[in-house]
């Protein structure tokens, strides 16, 4: 039956992809399949099943998945790399034990697991330029150790136990439906918000900074196709390989961006002051090849810089921010 074949528990259901994964996999599998849950920060008007816990109490992770027959865990819960400075012990304390709570559960209740790793993993000592899958792997904040010893941690996991989990390495992440949250590459999220408000931004990293970006539409596609894919895993295994997958869309210079805006809002105004995040964004790549994504499982991004620029202006406008 497809309810019991899809039941899914999102955690950081309500976080910066949360709140565009769950509504999609609602779509998908039903929303008596899918079971968010979240810790703080739950909107009140949520339409869908519900659960309050935080991921570092085993016990009550436990208690949900049994509760509800869960299958596949998405598990998203994640303080970013702003953020992460702020309280470094916190950030490996929720990211870290988190991750091994449920990869814990996974191998016993025999889930299948999604968990997101970022073009934070990278460093200043990794090649900055169409970035390898494999490769240099030296962050320089506490989110990138998390990702990076989260990642060593599925690898383990999968070898292993021969748990199937799977990753992505998402690129900055751009949206209209959550506000920005604590991340270095929340510029570009910044930007059509105060934009549209005020008419003016003063953007924290300097005009020539670039990043890998992508529109989360098709990160939100990217994952749910990764998920479905047909993978082979066995031939993995045998090798004693796993990775997170290098993700590709877009790449722009922050002054390119406000270019295009300016395109939609002709009098916006911006203005660059870097701070202490500058650092941040120049130890992560300008562009990343993604070619082993592209290659095993079909990945291929829809959005462009005009597209993603006219859609977030399009919705924001149309939701009155
Ligand atoms: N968007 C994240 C951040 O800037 C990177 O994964 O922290």
């Amino acid at each position: 039956m497809a309810e019991i074949e899809n039941k899914i528990l999102v955690t950081g259901a309500f976080g910066q992809i949360g709140s565009e994964l769950v509504p999609a996999l609602q779509q998908k599998h039903g929303k008596d399949n899918v079971v968010a849950m979240g810790h703080r920060n739950i909107p009140s008007r949520f339409d869908g099943i519900l659960e309050k816990a935080d991921p570092r109490n085993i016990s009550d992770i436990e208690k949900i998945i049994k509760d509800h027959n869960i299958l596949t865990i998405y598990h998203l819960v994640s303080l970013l790399s702003v953020t992460g400075e702020k309280d470094p012990g916190l950030t490996w304390d929720i990211n870290m034990n988190g991750l091994i709570n449920i990869l814990d559960l996974a191998v016993k209740y025999q889930n299948r697991v999604f968990w997101p790793s970022s073009i934070a993993a990278f460093g200043p000592t990794t090649p900055q330029d169409n970035t390898a899958q494999k490769t240099v792997l030296e962050p320089t904040t506490m989110y990138g150790a998390t990702k990076v010893a989260g990642e060593n941690l599925c690898r383990y996991y999968f070898i292993t136990y021969g748990l199937d989990i799977r990753s992505i390495r998402y690129p900055g992440l751009i949206s209209w439906k959550a506000e920005p949250g604590g991340g270095t590459t929340d510029y570009a999220v910044a930007i059509f918000y105060d934009g549209l408000r005020k008419g003016e931004y003063n953007c924290f990293v300097r005009k020539d900074t670039v990043l890998p970006m992508m529109y989360m539409d098709d990160a939100i596609r990217g994952t749910v196709e990764l998920m479905d894919a047909d993978l082979d895993v066995a031939k993995r295994r045998e090798a004693r390989d796993w990775d997170s997958y290098n993700l590709a869309a877009i790449s722009f210079q922050a002054q390119e961006l406000a270019e295009e805006l300016k395109k939609h809002i002709p009098n916006l105004k911006v203005e660059y002051n870097p701070d202490h995040r500058q650092a941040i964004a120049d130890s992560w790549p300008n562009s990343i090849d993604d070619s082993l994504a592209r290659s095993e499982w079909g990945w291929k991004h829809e959005f462009d810089l005009p597209k993603m620029t006219k859609v977030m202006v399009d919705n924001l406008r149309k939701n009155s921010i």
